[in-house]
């Protein structure tokens, strides 16, 4: 139930620190080991291609999660749209592994794969917030997500979740394989944890950017580069389904190859910039789309900020900054449905779970 909130969305929002010390805590033994099914450590040991397949929010969970897998675990991963599979599915490796992200565990497109693949003969880790769930149920190995069950069309707690469990299958396997590690993902998702309550706490200044910068506009462009732009491209999904602003996300360095045309007085641009190795050059993008007249915010890490940042979060790990700076998109775009007068928890020609192809 709601509670005491307006809606679903903000609640599950305001959840996250929570969800993110009941994975810590579901993922740990009591001598503070990871604890993972040996079945799934095996699996992820003996592979030698990762395909994650997904749909949607939990697509973007994905992109961030290769990043995990590939820099901790040294193993290639694809990630790929579940319905666009189906068409084109690309040359498999000799030992792959598939893995669904998926919140409610029945989303059809990324089920087709499922099925196709087992006939194939390959093996299934699904990562969902429903075991028992079709795609739980028909995949060889789960992991729950623990976020409690999400009842807002626009999902939030289930993203943020569904990275932590990446990280920490990343660090098992690295473990597993024997490889160095200087990342102890429950120490680091514990800072996480902290950060996003100081976030959630913080949700007045983001409103106030909602009504200086989101007001009336048509549409609103998120840009960022490496680990930020999966940030903008999830943040401009959130933006568009519940507050109807043709939103997008783009790759900084992508912008004179064609996006910048599109920059007019007053286009709302939302920048990310929490990470040290592009800093600079997501500012001169940032610059650049000034200079045409858009309306620029930048949300930067605290660290790398400087005077003229709209929104600063607070310092955690580089790899999980993700789990930080979605928070303040997620907000962005609750006040700006909520500013329009739109149905927040059951945006139009929506449905939670999409059951057919
Ligand atoms: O249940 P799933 O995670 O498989 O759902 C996938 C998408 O339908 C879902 O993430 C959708 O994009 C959300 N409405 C985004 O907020």
């Amino acid at each position: 139930e709601k509670g005491t909130y307006p809606h679903f969305m903000l609640k599950e929002i305001d959840e996250q620190p929570f969800v993110m010390r009941r994975i810590i805590k579901e993922y740990q033994t009591e001598d503070n080991k990871l604890k993972l099914d040996a079945d799934v450590r095996q699996a992820m040991k003996a592979c030698d291609r990762i395909y994650i397949i997904a749909a949607g929010t939990s697509y973007h969970a994905g992109l961030v999660g290769k990043e995990f897998i590939e820099k901790l675990a040294n193993i290639p991963v694809e990630v790929h749209i579940a319905s666009e599979f189906s068409y084109n599915m690309p040359l498999l490796s000799e030992k792959p592994l598939f893995i669904f992200i998926s919140q409610s565990g029945e989303t059809a497109d990324s089920r087709a794969v499922l099925v196709r693949i087992k006939e194939l003969g390959h093996s299934a880790l699904t990562i969902t917030n429903v075991p028992g769930s079709t795609l739980s149920r028909e995949a060889d190995y789960t992991l729950n997500l623990y976020a409690g069950p999400e009842i807002a069309v626009a999902s939030t707690k289930a993203y943020t979740a569904q990275i932590a469990v990446l990280a920490i299958l990343a660090v098992d396997t690295a473990q597993a394989k024997e490889l160095e590690l200087d990342f102890d993902p429950m120490q680091e998702l514990a800072i996480v944890a902290n950060a996003m309550e100081v976030l959630t706490d913080q949700k007045e200044a983001i409103e106030e950017l909602v009504r200086e910068n989101l007001g009336t506009t048509r549409n609103a462009f998120f840009i960022g580069r490496s680990t930020d732009y999966h940030v903008c491209q999830e943040g401009s999904l959130k933006l568009k389904e519940i507050s109807y602003i043709q939103a997008e996300g783009f790759a900084g360095g992508e912008l004179k190859h064609g996006t910048i045309a599109l920059i007019e007085e007053g286009t709302p641009v939302i920048a990310i910039a929490t990470q040290e190795n592009v800093n600079l050059s997501i500012r001169g993008n940032v610059q650049e789309v000034a200079a045409r007249g858009a309306n620029t915010m930048v949300f930067s890490m605290k660290g790398l900020e400087q005077d003229t940042d709209a929104f600063v979060i607070p310092h955690v790990h580089e790899l999980l900054t993700p789990l930080a700076s979605v928070v303040p998109m997620q907000l962005l775009a609750y006040y700006a449905a909520l500013h329009r007068d739109c149905d927040v928890d059951k945006p139009r020609n929506l449905a939670k779970s999409v059951t057919v192809e």
